[in-house]
């Protein structure tokens, strides 16, 4: 699914961020922008909060809708007035809401449904729109649920893979909090870093892209971590945001390993993914571990829907079955890869990606995973239910 950018015009922060949380609650990959995009394309929704001051708010409206034809503008006014709802329609918005302050009541219910169904409606017909243009790109994100799952294992035979098979334009960025090793597992020397994207985020474009990335000779890009310990930092959560709308509009595969912390800046990719994999191993820490990482992708309200669990390390020695895994999660187990440390870690030490190296069952299992990610798999390879269920209680224990 395409990415669905946004711009919030207020000059009301609380508004702000309360209008941020509710389009990242709609269910539709979202990028929030600050002002223009870099690429001098217009967002494709705009929400004009014209409360305190209707008349600088038409003005605003009419500005955006004179600028691009195709724009969605959602007007915030502090009540439903005919007159106003008129004026605002004049100028040239789509959708008029009425601001309940966010206070738990069933206006605000209401008015975040109508809300949610008309961004909702914006990304069906910016689908519409395009279809028959080049495919939206498709961002997957990796997060593990401990440190040492296999996450980065994973995201980068994923991401060789998907350049390998589709031949389209795939980038893997390192979003692990402190020293990432992608571009070590896949044996390359990286000049610049995360960190240098976001520090030119002006120039920012195609061509500035191509200078920063490293190449794989698979055919995958690769935008390397950071080097220093505290950054990105929280401040860079909005850069973050913007890179990634970059990257959506250049490539089209985006694939992230976000490491297993959901650190602001990590929750900036989630929003944008179009998949969150959990990556677990089949342990008790991990699934405990896991369940908490789907609850805080839950509060974030970066689309529980879009999660999907990957068992990595499996073994038959392991007590904990799928079944016992799929009840603490309330997920349906998406696919699982089997334990087989020697094969990873050769892979690992020589920095060439399983899928390139060897014939291993490991090997195949990631070929299928991939496969099936780009709907080039050969029958059903085990996907099972992904919609998010009730959990129960495991082991007595979660
Ligand atoms: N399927 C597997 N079978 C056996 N060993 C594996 C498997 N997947 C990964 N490993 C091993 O587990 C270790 C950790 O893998 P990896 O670095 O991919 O995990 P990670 O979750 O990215 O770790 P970190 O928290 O350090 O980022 C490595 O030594 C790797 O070889
Ligand atoms: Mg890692």
């Amino acid at each position: 699914m395409a990415q669905l950018s946004a711009q919030i015009v207020s000059y009301d922060e609380e508004f702000k961020r309360h209008v941020s949380k509710l389009l990242r609650a709609c269910g539709v990959p979202i990028g929030i922008v600050e002002g223009r995009s870099l690429e001098g394309a217009a967002p494709d929704l705009v929400v004009v909060d014209i409360r305190s001051d209707a008349s600088s708010g038409m003005a605003t409206i009419e500005r955006v809708r004179a600028a691009s034809g195709t724009v969605a503008i959602f007007a915030v006014a502090g009540a439903a007035e005919p007159d106003l709802i008129l004026q605002a329609m004049r100028a040239g918005a789509n959708e008029f809401f009425a601001w309940t302050g966010g206070e738990p009541s069933q206006a605000t219910r209401s008015m975040e449904e109508s809300f949610h169904g008309a961004v909702r409606r914006t990304s069906t017909r910016r689908e519409a729109a395009n279809a028959g243009a080049k495919p939206p790109c498709v961002t997957h994100a990796f997060l593990g649920a401990k440190g040492g799952a296999g996450t980065t294992t994973v995201a980068v035979n994923c991401g060789v893979e998907l350049a390998r098979l589709t031949k389209r334009s795939t980038i893997v960025v390192d979003m692990k909090s402190c020293l990432g090793e992608v571009a070590l597992f896949l044996g390359v020397r990286p000049r610049f870093t995360v960190l240098d994207a976001i520090e030119n985020l002006h120039r920012l474009d195609k061509d500035f892209l191509k200078e920063l990335v490293a190449k794989h000779k698979s055919g995958l890009d690769i935008l390397a971590g950071s080097e220093q310990f505290d950054r990105p930092g929280p401040q860079d959560a909005p850069a973050i945001e913007e890179l990634m709308r970059v990257l959506t509009r250049t490539y089209d595969y985006v694939v992230i390993d976000a490491g297993n912390i959901v650190t602001s800046c990590v929750a900036s990719t989630l929003f944008s993914a179009d998949t969150i994999f959990l990556v677990t191993n089949p342990d008790v820490p991990s699934i405990r571990n896991a369940q908490r990482l789907v609850e805080r992708v839950r509060q974030l309200g970066a689309g529980s829907e879009r999660v999907k669990v990957l068992i990595n390390r499996a073994s038959e020695q392991h007590l904990i079955g799928p079944k016992q895994i799929e009840t603490a999660l309330g997920y349906g187990i998406h696919h699982t890869f089997s334990s087989d440390y020697r094969t990873v870690s050769t892979a690992l030490n020589s920095g060439v990606p399983l899928t390139l190296s060897n014939n291993s069952e490991i090997a195949s299992q990631f070929d299928n995973f991939t496969r099936q990610l780009v709907g080039l798999a050969q029958g059903g390879g085990g996907e099972a239910k992904t919609e998010p269920e009730k959990r129960r209680v495991f082991l007595g224990m979660f």
